[in-house]
């Protein structure tokens, strides 16, 4: 009676610790037309999982069946595995198979002893050219306007959402899955259209997904291989979605070379050389809007990439990473297309992370640029392929081409928004402290400002020391303001706060500068942004 009542207490407790199917997401390993891939997770106490998840299952219907698992037409077997060293979870995937293109499915996923999912439903690509909409974007991360951005993205009901890496940030550390647990939580909540449909999703990698961030291995970005299935084995693949698209998803040198994909990516633009439009989705940008022109992933790019884009005429890039919004001109060779047959490069990765500075004078190759959080909303049809933006306000900002419905109100309300612009190259200099000497005890230098512009200008400035071991001592505490044309000369003194000085590898200060124009013109100053290093120099032999 006790050894029964106790193995009854025991199961009791085991059911009790299993947990429910958790983040059931969609992605494609194949065609988004007749396959679907459904990923979950049960998160439960490592000595749980052992055995279980053999029998773990989706059934699937065309038409719903309310959760009764009796009658589900279909079934498809899933498999189960861990990542290695995450013990606190056992993930799930199976590959629906032969379905109908542009149908719903209604699907359940569990098995008999934990008991199954509520019923969700999903739809198929279509196969044919009838329109196709999908949303994209990166750089997203856990904050609140995540989500709230996801959940404006859901409202414009795309077949599918494509996101160009920088997801949840977790770098690949496996101490920081909570960080997807968090996004996984926003996306299956919010990523759900107006009539009920999860939103199936392509991933491209980013930095922040990988260990190391470049030129590392696939072991590196657990989470981005373990959680979603796509290709099993390469970072980089391609989709058909309907007719008319073809979707490269590339990677940006995390944990691949663009080197390494180039004959890739020549040889799958033969392949699909009659698809209507080629585009392509990755982190780095080619054209970046924030990030320095000569970047070294940018640049390689630039090298091995661009010439097969423009070889083939790709119609559009969707680029990330620099944490603004762009719209590019159309690009052959680098230079703004005569003709119209270049590619469109549009980004640059502002899902959720804040927005950063931009240029105040437009870079060459680019049309518009803003510091905007924002993703895309891109429909698909055979005549035109149009391009909105939107903002976390769930409104369209930006459309393009130019000639097409919506242009004048998204224009009005891209005037509308503040903007935060880079303090232009040479406005400000610092000096550089001379005569080291290791262990380094102090060093004086001069912030050199020169007002560019025909209005004052008001500056504000803030150390930024990050070992701690450093005082920085002459900042202006209040806001100082500089005519047009004026130069101010601040000088500034660096003390070592450790007694016996601290070594030269181990000096590390920056100032940031936050600067207002007051143009007369404007009702608010225009806002600038920087962040200047002090450099201090060895003392070399003159
Ligand atoms: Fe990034």
């Amino acid at each position: 009676m006790t050894s029964l009542r106790a193995t009854f207490l025991y199961l009791l407790l085991v059911t009790s610790l299993w947990s429910k199917p958790e983040h059931i997401i969609f992605t494609y390993m194949g065609d988004p037309s007749t396959t679907l891939t459904v990923n979950w997770q049960y998160i439960e106490p490592s000595s749980m999982i052992v055995s279980s998840g053999e029998k773990a299952s989706v059934l699937f219907d065309t038409v719903s069946r309310g959760g009764d698992v009796d009658s589900y037409t279909y079934s498809a077997k899933a498999n189960n595995f861990q990542i290695d060293g995450l013990s606190d979870r056992l993930i799930l995937r199976a590959q629906l198979t032969g379905l109908k293109p542009a149908t719903a499915y209604y699907i359940v996923v569990g098995d008999e002893e934990r008991g199954f999912s509520k019923e969700l439903k999903v739809r198929t690509i279509q196969e044919d050219d009838s329109p196709l909409r999908f949303v994209t974007g990166g750089d997203m991360g856990t904050s609140e306007d995540t989500r709230i951005l996801l959940r404006n993205s859901a409202t414009f009901d795309p077949d599918f959402a494509v996101i160009g890496g920088d997801i949840a940030y977790a770098n690949g550390d496996l101490l920081s899955v909570n960080k997807w647990d968090t996004w996984l939580t926003y996306y299956t909540e919010e990523m759900v259209s107006s009539d009920g449909f999860s939103i199936p999703l392509v991933m491209a990698i980013g930095n922040h997904e990988v260990d190391g961030a470049y030129n590392k291995t696939a072991a590196d970005a657990p989470f981005f291989f373990g959680f979603f299935g796509q290709d099993p084995a390469k970072s980089y693949f391609a989709r058909r979605f309907g007719r008319d698209l073809l979707l490269l998803v590339l990677d940006s040198g995390h944990v691949a070379t663009h080197q390494s994909q180039a004959d890739w990516i020549n040889a799958t633009l033969t392949e699909h050389s009659s698809v209507t439009y080629r585009s392509a989705v990755y982190h780095v940008p080619l054209y970046p809007s924030h990030r320095d022109f000569m970047g070294y992933y940018s640049d390689q790019g630039r090298e091995y990439w661009a010439p097969v884009f423009d070889d083939h005429k790709l119609t559009v890039a969707f680029e990330n990473h620099d944490h603004t919004f762009k719209r590019s001109y159309l690009l052959h060779n680098g230079q703004i297309s005569e003709n119209g047959m270049g590619t469109l490069y549009l980004g640059d990765g502002c899902w959720g992370r804040d927005a950063r500075t931009i240029d105040f004078v437009e870079r060459s190759y680019l049309a518009k640029t803003g510091s905007i959080q924002h993703f895309w909303v891109v429909d698909v049809a055979p005549e035109e392929m149009i391009y909105r933006a939107v903002d976390i306000d769930n409104r369209v900002f930006d459309v393009y081409p130019r000639d097409k419905p919506g242009v004048k109100a998204a224009d009005e309300v891209f005037a509308s928004i503040n903007q935060f612009y880079k303090i232009p190259d040479g406005l400000i200099d610092i000096l550089d402290i001379r005569h080291a000497v290791e262990p380094w005890q102090s060093g004086s230098s001069s912030i050199i400002i020169q007002n560019p512009f025909e209005h004052d200008i008001s500056l504000s400035f803030s150390p930024r020391i990050s070992r701690g071991n450093l005082s920085l001592e002459g900042l202006p505490i209040e806001p100082i303001q500089i005519g047009p044309g004026a130069q101010k000369v601040i000088a500034i003194e660096l003390f070592s706060k450790k007694e016996d000085g601290i070594k030269l590898e181990d000096f590390r200060a920056m100032i940031s500068v936050d600067l207002d124009l007051l143009d007369p013109d404007f009702p608010q100053p225009l806002k600038f942004a920087g962040r200047y290093g002090i450099v201090i120099e060895e003392n070399d032999a003159e």
